[in-house]
């Protein structure tokens, strides 16, 4: 296949922007406000970058168009692939299935062809688009199969794959009909990239039981004389970015707006997320509830902020989600709520980055409790934004997070009495305690951010096992 003009390659299920519609009815692109693309960028642009993905609307094919200086490369989705490989295989049977079977995964056969045949467009699209010996990087779960199917069309390629979401324990990968189609397709890459150590090691040991392979560490040796790398980057954040952005007068003068707005109570707690099933919204709604309740809270001095960012809205368990949420917002607010205080202020709505980076300066404790998240970036932010040394982040064990936020409140979120103590506790903290907490995780995120977890990966990339001579040129300075 005749090689294209990019020396750098990203292919991710969307594109880093959002369609917008300007005042006058012009639709405009705008960067979409994600990590991923900020890091990028700079790599993109001295190595003449193409970011392949899908634009989020369907039956409608978009030619490749150049914004900001970055060669956007759009893949369609028909309106019956939206349902099937989207809705469907990526975030019906593999969201639920990766994070540990938190509502039950659907196989459907139907769903799985989509899957194949929307991988194998994106592959396409790929070695259309790189030049030779390019360096390409494959995005998360929802195109697994790409590094394969794109190293049979471009063997020349170097090629990376991350999975931003947890990588199942071995168990509960076995369920899925397709295990060994997925393990192979990732073994089309050079590096296969996870959150947790552990992940890898679960992809490296079903490599081994299922594929048949062997295995070394956090090597698997193929047939053909491949080797395939398999280990940990923790993800972060541009977290010099939020600390800017939280330092500007517009930000800080928003969070006193926030808090007036709220009747200035004693104690704001927040909780930010997509409105997801895995993000243990229940359990911490639930705790506050009878902090309340019972009188451990008083309803006159805390206030529950909860913004949950639409997402997936036709898939049947976030219709069931969000149903649940109104609910049980309804039943404590109904219940313990006075006349001009309404406990929980519950948001379904999408902030710009601006609005987060307020709240998380307005907020005294900060709420992150999935059932399992891959890393969360929700609790990062919350940390970057706290240059002044205050707040307490209340952070789920089962966050990939929570092995680098070492001195956050740590909670399993099934114990609810747990949380509830420790949800008090966060409160209720002396400014001396939060500040020594808060330091010691600053350090954390200031110095792992997503400029050096991007650097790692193509570093490894380019100087792993079987590497031919290095291609991608650093950024420019
Ligand atoms: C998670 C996934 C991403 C995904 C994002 C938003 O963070 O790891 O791949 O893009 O959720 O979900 P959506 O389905 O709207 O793309």
């Amino acid at each position: 296949m005749a090689a294209g003009t990019a020396d750098f390659v990203v292919i991710a299920n969307r594109l880093p922007v959002d369609r917008v519609t300007a005042p006058d009815g012009e639709t405009l692109w705008r960067k979409s406000p994600g990590g991923l693309v900020t890091a990028l960028e700079p790599v993109m642009r001295s190595n003449g970058g193409a970011w392949i993905g899908w634009h989020g609307a369907s039956d409608e094919k978009l030619k490749p168009f150049d914004h900001d200086g970055l060669q956007l490369v759009p893949v369609h989705l028909t309106e019956q692939e939206v349902a099937e490989y989207y809705e469907g295989f990526s975030n019906a049977t593999l969201w639920p299935l990766y994070h540990d079977v938190v509502v039950a995964p659907e196989f459907h056969r139907e769903w799985w062809d989509s899957y194949v045949k929307v991988n194998r467009r994106f592959a396409e699209k790929a070695a259309k688009v790189a030049r030779k010996n390019a360096v390409v990087w494959v995005q998360d779960y929802q195109l697994q199969l790409v590094p394969r199917m794109l190293r049979e069309l471009r063997p020349d390629l170097r090629i990376g794959f991350f999975l931003h979401i947890p990588f199942p324990p071995t168990e509960l990968f076995q369920q899925l009909p397709w295990r060994k189609e997925i393990l192979e397709g990732l073994l089309g890459a050079d590096l296969v990239g996870f959150q947790m150590p552990g992940a890898a090691q679960n992809f490296v040991r079903l490599v081994r039981q299922r594929v048949g392979h062997k295995t070394h560490r956090d090597l698997v040796y193929l047939p053909d004389g491949r080797t395939v790398m398999a280990r940990a980057y923790p993800i972060s954040i541009d977290a010099a970015g939020f600390e800017e952005l939280a330092r500007t007068p517009h930000v800080l003068a928003r969070a006193a707006e926030i808090r007036e707005s709220l009747g200035n109570p004693t104690t704001v707690i927040l909780g930010i997320d997509r409105l997801d099933y895995t993000k243990g919204l229940r359990q911490r709604l639930r705790a506050f509830g009878e902090l309340i309740a019972e009188g451990s809270l008083h309803v006159d001095d805390a206030v529950f902020v909860q913004v949950a960012t639409p997402s997936r809205e036709r898939v049947q368990q976030y219709k069931i989600l969000r149903d649940d949420i109104n609910r049980l917002v309804g039943r404590i607010n109904g219940d313990v709520g006075r006349i001009g205080h309404q406990p929980i202020q519950y948001l379904h709505a999408s902030y710009p980055r601006e609005e987060m980076a307020a709240l998380y300066r307005a907020a005294d404790v900060m709420v992150v409790t999935p059932l399992r998240d891959g890393m969360n970036l929700v609790a990062k932010e919350y940390v970057a934004c706290r240059y002044d040394n205050r707040g307490s982040l209340v952070l789920s064990e089962f966050a990939g997070a929570a092995s680098e936020l070492k001195s956050a409140y740590q909670v399993n979120p099934h114990d609810i009495n747990g949380l509830k103590a420790s949800l008090l506790e966060a409160v209720q903290s002396g400014p001396r305690t939060s500040a020594k907490r808060m330091k010691a995780m600053r350090k954390q995120v200031m110095e792992n951010d997503i400029e050096r977890w991007a650097g790692n990966f193509l570093r490894e990339l380019n100087e792993g096992p079987g590497a031919h001579a290095m291609t991608l040129r650093p950024s420019a300075p």
